[in-house]
């Protein structure tokens, strides 16, 4: 396996305060939000409902609402609020000197 490790994302000052930012990865599109009280979380892009891009929804409290249907989606618990339900990928993140880094899980080594 490989070791986990913490990948830069970029400055924290371009995440506006109740607001998100949207990163293409491999894996899909990540959405990096931030709170008013400048928490971050990283999760999918991804409405457990039908898909829609969390990341232009509207950020309140530790939540974000969906900009297609309304559903809640907690940010802390990567899952849709009462009364829906669905879970999201959610990464962790922390902030180094002013940046986001997310944590790369380990993965296993491919077959030799
Ligand atoms: S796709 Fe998000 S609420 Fe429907």
């Amino acid at each position: 396996m490989t070791p986990d490790r913490w990948i830069a994302l970029g400055w924290l000052r371009d995440v506006p305060a109740r607001g998100a930012r949207r990163i293409v990865t491999a894996d899909g599109p990540m959405a990096i939000f931030r709170t008013s009280d400048d928490r971050v979380f990283a999760v999918e892009d991804r409405c457990p409902h039908k898909g829609g891009p969390l990341s232009q929804g509207i950020v309140h409290d530790s939540a974000v609402t969906c900009p297609l249907h309304g559903w809640v989606i907690d940010l802390e618990k990567a899952a849709a609020r009462d009364p829906d339900n669905g879970c999201i990928k959610s990464f962790a993140v922390r902030i180094s000197a002013g940046v986001v880094e997310i944590l790369l899980p380990r993965i296993k080594a491919a077959a030799e």
